[in-house]
């Protein structure tokens, strides 16, 4: 079913439309695809996603910002992309409610955004003939209870509403592709880091937040014993994953995760972000956060294979690249304080 890769890995530039485009994951695939020669459309609502993730792509004649929600109508929003740079070919989809938390509290809405609002998107792909999906979805979807590391043929027991819509788009990626020949990959995301990562909610990623506070040597907070482990995996390394999988027919029909292989607990990660930042934060503990898996990580062979992946960023490096954005965001707010 999956064609071999090698042959299909030269991206060829394309019009893509990447939802969720202002977001964290998004964003660098935006930048690479426009470095790639592609014609970029974003469509974005914004409510999570920021302008200044894109301030880079202003002005580019290769590049177009549509604000839109994918639970209404956007397909009107989207004539002026397709006037200016022909019909959109493939689509990265990452708009989302991204919040795991968020969606035991309020199901309604993930599953409006998450399942409704992909729908709308892959409806707008089948009118319009694109020709291939590359979507973000999540290892959220495992059984907490699965043996590490986890595989793509490990048993898919999402313990949120957030996962459980994940799985049930992969399902509708596959039925569109049999029914209405649109082609996807879904690739499942392990912990992914980074530059442009928000740390200013409790539900934010566990690097960001410390990173956050360590350089600001405010105290950190690990749930738990800190042993329970994370496969993180740097957002330029995923960016290069979901290109290849949007502009190649490599990974055609696969469900593939995307990590590195590399199993690191949270208190690994918080001594080596200590070290980096030289941070004088107190260290506490806290009881374990509801819902928490104990253990994840991820087999590579499958992404490897069909995508020829290959992190290229490990952990520390990636860290140090993380903290350097820290610093240089810490300047910028530092310069309008003094401005105003
Ligand atoms: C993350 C993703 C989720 C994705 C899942 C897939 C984020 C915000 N969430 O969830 O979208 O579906 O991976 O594997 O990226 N921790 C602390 N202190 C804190 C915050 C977190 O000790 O202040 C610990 C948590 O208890 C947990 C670990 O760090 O054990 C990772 O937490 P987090 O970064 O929130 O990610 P996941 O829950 O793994």
């Amino acid at each position: 079913m999956n064609p071999g890769p090698r042959s299909n890995f030269r991206p060829a530039p394309a019009h893509v439309l990447v939802t969720g485009g202002a977001g964290f994951i998004g964003s660098h695939t935006v930048d690479l695809l426009l470095a790639h020669g592609c014609r970029v459309t974003v469509l974005d609502n914004l409510s999570t996603g920021y302008a200044a993730n894109l301030a880079q792509c202003e002005g580019r004649p290769d590049y177009d910002f549509v604000e839109a929600d994918i639970t209404q109508d956007f397909a009107p929003a989207l004539e002026r992309a397709a006037r200016r740079f022909g019909p959109i070919e493939r689509i990265a989809h990452f708009a989302a409610q991204t919040a795991v938390p968020l969606s035991v509290d309020d199901p309604i809405t993930d599953i409006s955004v998450n399942v409704a609002g992909t729908v709308r998107v892959l409806e707008y792909a089948r009118r319009h003939k694109v020709r291939k999906i590359a979507f973000a979805s999540s290892s959220a979807i495992y059984d907490d209870d699965a043996t590490v590391p986890v595989s793509e043929a490990s048993t898919a027991r999402p313990a949120s509403p957030y996962g459980i819509d994940k799985l049930a788009v992969e399902f509708y990626l596959d039925y569109y592709a049999r029914y209405h020949g649109l082609a996807f990959t879904a690739l499942r995301f392990m912990n992914v880091y980074g530059p442009r990562q928000d740390p200013s909610s409790y539900y934010s990623g566990v690097i960001s937040i410390f990173m956050d506070r360590a350089f600001a040597n405010q105290p950190i907070t690990i749930f738990d014993d800190g042993e329970q482990t994370r496969d993180f995996v740097y957002v330029s390394d995923v960016a290069d994953a979901v290109v290849t999988a949007a502009l190649t027919d490599a990974g055609n029909g696969a469900i593939i995760n995307i990590g590195t292989g590399i199993e690191v607990s949270v208190n690994e990660i918080t001594r080596t972000i200590l070290e980096l930042t030289g941070s004088r934060s107190p260290v506490r503990h806290e009881a374990p956060r509801p819902g928490d898996i104990r253990r994840s990580v991820t087999t590579m062979n499958r992404a490897k294979e069909l995508l020829g992946f290959d992190p290229k960023v490990d952990l520390r490096e990636g860290l140090s690249r993380t903290l350097a954005w820290v610093r240089q965001q810490a300047l910028v707010a530092a310069r309008r304080g003094s401005a105003a």
